[in-house]
């Protein structure tokens, strides 16, 4: 996969491996606040040019999200919304019913992308494989239903991407990810892009613990940009799709604002190669809900 150094602007995009186009910059709405938080932060982010909306079931904010879509008073086709099958979902049936409430909490007739949020594990089922592969079967069906426009997959390490590319008929266009400074999860990310899966980030922030990094902040100050703004850059450039969320205008607007300068090759190894330091600690091993 070619990273692309010179992205356009916020609604320019990467062709998927299914021929659909996907915006280079999404918003994310992991802990957007309360409902009318939310509606007013995702409005914000329609206003200020975002047009990926990443949300999921398991964040209960779909109603809100939904809400913020319509008020923005674009039409569908201008937006690319994405949700998730929540842990507790999982499953041929169970998916099928939770993509039709999800559908109706957002307002939607059809998503853009929809995700399987979280691999069931080994220590959660012994059944793991099996209940992956029954997800990711109500996902190919949603898709040839014309109910999803591009399906994937969301946290699947290779122990679980593998098996699941065993048995699965379509391709995941993406696998999202935690990716920032520091958690690269180089593996996952070489066995996907030489699949020609697209990568997304999520708290590619590093969760606001890699703001006072001395190198992020000596690479900010030469390009008078922010650390925030330097992280998202440098995704984009290695060709990840970063999510950022937050809930305040001016940083919706700050972190929507990396076209217009370039991080050099020598400052993009130097990030690459940072130490872990903003991770989140969670991995599919870790997940309890
Ligand atoms: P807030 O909503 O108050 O802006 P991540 O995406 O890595 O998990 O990080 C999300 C966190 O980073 C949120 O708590 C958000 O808080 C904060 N945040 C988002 N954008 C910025 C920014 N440009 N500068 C500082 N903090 C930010």
């Amino acid at each position: 996969m070619t990273p692309h150094n010179n992205p356009l602007s916020i609604s320019s995009g990467y062709l998927l491996n299914n021929g659909i186009l996907i915006p280079r910059l999404g918003y994310g709405t992991y802990k957007t606040g309360s409902p009318e938080e939310c509606a007013a932060a995702v409005s914000e982010a329609i206003a200020t040019g975002y047009r990926l909306i990443d949300c999921a079931a398991s964040y209960g904010n779909e109603k809100s999200v939904g809400e913020a879509l319509r008020a923005s008073g674009l039409p569908r086709c201008d937006l690319f919304v994405c949700s998730k099958v929540a842990n507790t979902e999982r499953g041929y049936d169970s998916t099928l019913r939770a993509f039709e409430r999800t559908l109706d909490d957002l307002g939607l007739t059809y998503l853009d992308l929809y995700l399987i949020h979280w691999p069931v594990t080994p220590a959660q089922s012994p059944d793991w494989r099996n209940i992956n592969d029954k997800t990711w079967q109500a996902l190919e069906r949603l898709m040839s239903e014309g109910a999803v426009r591009s399906i994937g997959v969301s946290n699947f390490t290779l122990p679980y991407l593998e098996p699941l590319l065993l048995k699965a008929r379509r391709l995941p266009v993406v696998n999202q990810l935690e990716y920032n400074p520091g958690t690269t999860q180089p593996e996952t990310v070489g066995f996907c892009e030489a699949r020609n899966i697209r990568i997304e980030a999520w708290s590619p922030l590093g969760r606001q613990r890699i703001f006072d990094n001395e190198t992020l902040r000596r690479i900010a100050e030469a390009h008078g940009r922010t650390v925030a703004q330097v992280c998202l850059r440098w995704e984009m450039q290695n060709g990840v799709i970063p999510i950022p969320k937050s809930s305040n205008p001016d940083r919706i607007r700050q972190n929507a604002d990396i076209f217009d300068f370039e991080l050099t090759a020598a400052e993009m190894r130097t990030i690459d190669l940072l130490p872990p330091f903003g991770g989140s600690g969670l991995a599919p091993e870790t997940i309890t809900f």
